[in-house]
């Protein structure tokens, strides 16, 4: 299968995908200042709410969103439509919440929102898509249309084994596209300190080099933080304040890295057309 076909069609900027098998592990969280942060580096990134169905994003920022992704694909606007303006130059495509007949797609939506994802994606630097919990099969369908796979994880056990159960979804379906899926990188969330992100870490990919064909680097970490769990609640995402000098670091390690990662909008439509 190629890079244009159906399903699995690539974005025309680069693509990061925030997952993690589990859910309440701070993907929405991670993503939303991943995504801001990129924005402050100088980077003209566009956050889509990929949770359909259960989607927060837009409550995470404290968003108005008079249109949502569900519009455009019911047909009733242009996904550009729906596009709202965020801090820091950052454009957010929203999607809705309680619409559980968006929480599978069929091959059509599906159809639909890779085309209509790839049209606004050329106006971007990077696209960062913020994915629902677990391995179905939308989410292994967006990550397998990413240049990037962010595993979000805790130290928790049972976080830990979703992590390793998305890597190995994601290690099977490249096994069956030859190779044509990312290796996933990971990032610890909800930990004491970079001690033990970096032990989770080492825990996690000798598990993954043992039984599979691709294990995960460590991206980075995120403390337990009161600071963060206050900005959730107040709808004020922690990168854009000053409270939280230590988290504010972290995402911006992230964000480095990420850049690091991800190949330029030039490179991507490049590899498209080559
Ligand atoms: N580093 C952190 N410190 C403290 N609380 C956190 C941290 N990260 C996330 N949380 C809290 O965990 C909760 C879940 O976060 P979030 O919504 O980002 O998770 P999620 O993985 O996107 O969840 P879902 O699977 O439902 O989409 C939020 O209430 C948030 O405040
Ligand atoms: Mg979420």
């Amino acid at each position: 299968m190629n890079v244009h076909d159906g399903v699995f069609a690539r974005l025309r900027a680069p693509f990061l995908l925030v997952t993690g098998g589990k859910g309440g592990v701070g993907k929405t969280t991670i993503a939303v200042n991943l995504a801001l942060e990129l924005a402050r580096a100088g980077e003209k990134p566009l956050l889509v709410d990929l949770d359909l169905g259960l989607a927060n994003v837009d409550v995470l920022m404290g968003l108005a969103t008079p249109r949502t992704l569900e519009d455009a694909l019911a047909g009733a606007c242009d996904f550009a439509d729906c596009v709202v303006a965020a801090p820091r130059g950052l454009y957010v495509l929203p999607a809705s919440s309680g619409v559980a007949d968006l929480a599978v797609l069929d091959d059509e939506r599906r159809g639909r929102l890779t085309a209509g994802l790839a049209e606004l994606s050329e106006r971007f630097d990077c696209v960062i898509g913020d994915s629902a919990a677990g391995i179905g099969a939308d989410v292994l369908a967006f990550a397998a249309q990413a240049d990037c796979v962010l595993v979000v994880t805790t130290p928790d056990p049972a976080a830990l084994t979703d992590a390793y159960g998305m890597i190995k979804a994601l290690d099977e379906l490249a096994r069956k596209r030859g190779g044509d899926v990312p290796t996933p990188e990971l990032l610890v969330n909800l930990c004491d300190g970079v001690d033990q992100a970096q032990f989770v870490g080492r825990k996690l990919r000798a598990v993954c080099e043992r039984f599979l064909s691709r294990s995960p680097r460590l991206a980075g970490w995120l403390p337990r933080s009161r600071a963060v769990r206050e900005s959730v609640s107040t709808q004020q995402p922690f990168v854009l304040g000053s409270r939280a000098p230590l988290e504010n670091h972290c995402l911006r390690a992230l964000a480095e890295h990420v850049q690091r990662l991800l190949p330029t909008a030039d490179a991507r439509l490049a590899s498209l057309k080559g």
